[in-house]
């Protein structure tokens, strides 16, 4: 076990587990969610899902990593349940299968970077031509991949802990500069009725079953990636605290980067709020655009800065998504830790090309993909994977962890990790939602919404 390495303190779990939360989910994918699903009535149910039953499936999958001190397969045959373990394999296939396109995210952001460094803010308007430089951006994504690679294998408290440490408040500075300019904008108001004020008639189906995969995606459940950090943990952590300062560091940041964006489409728009379900392109064109406002060298650093921070916030959870299938392939196969994670990233980039075609380069792989959503529109392939990984595999498995810990391994035994390094835990409030939420209303609620996304997604059947 010595080998396997540990966070040096605790701050250190906090920030590396809220540096696995805040990345491109909060940034990139949560404006672009709001949008697309209407505004305020999404914001409202996605808080809903965070607060009520993710944070109690978080708090289950750190306490399920620090007992077994394994990766998410290793960790149910180490309680005695090898029968179990398909979860956990589950779980790392969606880390793989949501590592591959966010990486080519996070490969535009990191090119954003030069074309920001060099005050190119006509990039808004030529975003749609930018994606089909598969070269360009491809490049860009093998780089950030490989600087990915190098932070894992590293170890834990080398790259990942020191990073995290340092970058996420320079973030959440950033963010709330840009906050503070943007509410100064003509029409800021119209952005901020848009995301706050909401008109539940647009709740529907689809709302929900998006809101809940954001939220799993955002706050890295489901798929293991807090059992594998939860086994580098120790025993004097309070888990219970922890979940609750990374659940709320997550939901804050996605919050603010909200109030960033919608006035920006308020001003922009002239408040009509057009635009803004421009989906996955979202930032990439709102963002550019209002560095161009701020203008001249002012403009160019804050741009700079901005999406080298976006960067470095993606870098934290795309080490954790990395982390996952490393671990399982050096405790379960018993494979060096620097060669599982170089071939792990190659195999991983390979995986994420589709996504990367999908953009406009390849007709088929940014059209074909219908998924039934809203009638059968055309689908590329990344929000296909994303269908599939974030909004299906991910309360799959949230829904199997949380049936699991209470059901067989036994909610004493889940309550008896939880209390350690909690001495206040057993006995209060907290306890007994933990019991009732993680033994039956996320197995139910999930297992329901789950079965209603893949009706509603692939099969076009939609019952609510
Ligand atoms: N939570 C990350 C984000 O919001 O950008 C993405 C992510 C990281 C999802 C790690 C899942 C995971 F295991």
């Amino acid at each position: 076990m010595a080998t396997r390495g540990g966070f040096s303190s605790r701050l250190g779990f906090i920030a590396a587990a809220a540096g696995s939360a805040v990345g491109l989910g909060n940034i990139w994918g949560f404006p672009f969610e709001v949008g697309q699903g209407g505004g305020a009535a999404f914001v409202v149910i996605y808080l809903a899902f965070c607060f009520i039953l993710c944070f109690p499936v978080m708090a289950t999958e750190i306490a399920i990593g620090r007992k077994t001190e394994k990766n998410p397969v290793g960790a149910f045959t180490a309680l005695g349940y090898k029968k179990w373990n398909w979860v956990g394999k589950m779980g790392i296939v969606a880390g793989v299968l949501i590592l591959s396109f966010y990486n080519v995210i996070a490969g535009w952001a990191f090119g954003y970077i030069f074309e920001m460094a060099s005050s190119n803010f006509g990039i808004a308007d030529q975003f749609g031509e930018y994606t089909t430089k598969i070269f360009k951006v491809g490049g860009y994504g093998l780089l950030f991949m490989a600087t990915t690679a190098f932070v894992v294998s590293k170890g834990i408290s080398g790259g990942i802990e020191k990073a995290a440490k340092l970058l996420m408040p320079a973030l959440i500075l950033m963010i709330l500069t840009m906050v503070v300019y943007s509410l100064t904008l003509p029409n800021a108001i119209d952005g901020i009725k848009f995301y706050l004020v909401p008109d539940f008639s647009k709740i529907n189906g689809s709302v929900i079953y998006n809101a809940l995969g954001q939220a799993f995606f955002s706050l890295s459940l489901g798929m293991g990636a807090l059992i594998t950090y939860g086994s580098y943990v120790n025993k004097k952590e309070n888990i219970v605290t922890a979940t609750a300062l990374i659940t709320l560091a997550d939901v804050g940041i996605a919050f603010i980067a909200g109030l960033m964006i919608f006035p920006l489409i308020g001003f922009m728009s002239g408040g009509t709020m057009e635009g803004a379900a421009g989906g996955p392109g979202l930032i990439f064109v709102t963002l550019p655009q209002i560095f161009g406002t701020i203008g001249g060298t002012l403009g160019t650093i804050v741009g700079t800065l901005f999406f080298v921070l976006l960067c470095f916030a993606a870098l934290t959870s795309t080490v954790s998504l990395l982390e996952v299938p490393v671990a399982y392939v050096v405790d379960e196969m018993q494979v060096r830790r620097k060669r599982a994670v170089w071939i792990m990233a190659g195999i991983i980039f390979v995986v994420g090309i589709p996504s990367l075609l999908g953009f406009g380069y390849s007709e088929f792989f940014s059209t074909a993909f219908t998924t039934f959503k809203e009638g059968g529109t055309d689908t590329d392939f990344l929000s296909f994977i994303a269908s599939v990984a974030n909004d299906s595999i991910l309360p799959l498995g949230g829904c199997m962890i949380a049936f699991f810990a209470a059901h067989i391994w036994k909610k004493e035994n889940l309550d008896e990790e939880l209390a350690q390094g909690a001495p206040n835990y057993k006995g209060s409030f907290l306890q007994k939602y933990m019991n009732f939420a993680v033994g039956y209303l996320a197995p139910i609620v999930l297992g329901t919404l789950f079965v209603l996304t893949v009706l509603f997604k692939f099969f076009g059947i939609s019952i609510i």
